[in-house]
């Protein structure tokens, strides 16, 4: 197995099979995920089967509720633009299920059916925007925390915006994201696998901070999101067959782009049971 920096974030590891990892590999790549918490595999050939196998090797799967599941598969979610789309799963920067109490752990996406060119992922990390940032402003968000919602992505709200777009199979269950409470989480966590300080806020579900109003919330925010994405921390995916991203959703953000106008794109997505998240110490 041989691993290398991702220009902008994350592992890439080539040499190896995930149908088949002995122990020693096994435990190498999870210490590897931990730490870097984003891992970029080549060349794999994996059945259903086989991604269920080495999602379980992490823990427990996340059934998404919103997501359109595989027909044989309900572990499986579908994440799937069809040439008459106009938007797609994950056009903009976020992370998976920050609007849940206990936000994912992360997911593991396979390559299905690519477009000719276009539809690349794009990584940030999470660690490095938050030790990027100034020290009176790192230690201000340590005493911070802040809401998250699905209800304007997945809510009844939102259907309007995917009847226009007619994209309408990209997402189900409306109802459950209008009757779910929207959490609070730290501002910064203490991340439950490496340890290290996390920013976690995301343009895609955080709704502001606690104890602020939206108006005051948007500035901070949006300074927050500038500082994250700079170009030379974007890791720019390209998606080849064979390709397997996994990502830890508290330390990571992604951004799938939607930039194939008319062709397919299929990704088979499976997700695992995260934990409640602690403060980072203040
Ligand atoms: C997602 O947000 O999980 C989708 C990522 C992708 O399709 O590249």
């Amino acid at each position: 197995m041989q691993s290398r920096p991702h220009p902008g974030a994350g592992i890439e590891i080539t040499g190896v099979d995930l149908r088949q990892l002995d122990e020693s590999t096994f435990t190498r790549i999870r210490e590897l995920f931990d730490r870097h918490g984003l891992l970029f595999f080549r060349g794999q050939e994996l059945s259903e089967e086989d991604h269920i196998a080495f999602a379980q090797r992490f823990g427990s799967i996340n059934v998404n509720r919103f997501f359109e599941k595989n027909a044989d598969y309900p572990e499986i979610a579908m994440v799937r633009k069809e040439p008459g789309d106009r938007i797609n799963i994950g056009g903009g920067w976020h992370t998976d299920h920050s609007y849940d109490e206990e936000p994912a752990l992360g997911s593991i996406l396979v390559a299905r059916e690519l477009p000719t060119t276009g539809g690349d992922t794009w990584f940030v990390s999470m660690y490095d925007a938050f030790e990027s940032l100034p020290a009176p402003v790192r230690r201000k968000l340590r005493t911070m925390r802040a809401r998250h919602s699905s209800k304007h992505v997945f809510g009844s709200r939102a259907k309007v915006l995917r009847w226009l777009t007619q994209s309408q199979h990209q997402s189900y269950n409306a109802e459950a994201a209008d009757a779910m409470d929207d959490p609070v989480h730290p501002a910064v966590i203490e991340h439950p696998l490496s340890g290290r300080e996390a920013l976690y806020v995301n343009p895609g579900f955080t709704v502001g901070f606690e104890g602020w109003s939206l108006v005051r919330s948007i500035p901070f925010l949006a300074y927050l999101y500038w500082n994250a994405v700079r170009p030379a921390r974007v890791a720019k995916f390209r998606w080849e067959p064979g390709s397997v991203a996994f990502w830890d959703n508290r330390c990571t953000w992604h951004y799938a782009r939607n930039d194939y106008p008319g062709e397919r794109r299929v990704m088979y997505r499976i997700t695992l049971d995260g934990c409640a998240l602690r403060p980072a110490r203040a």
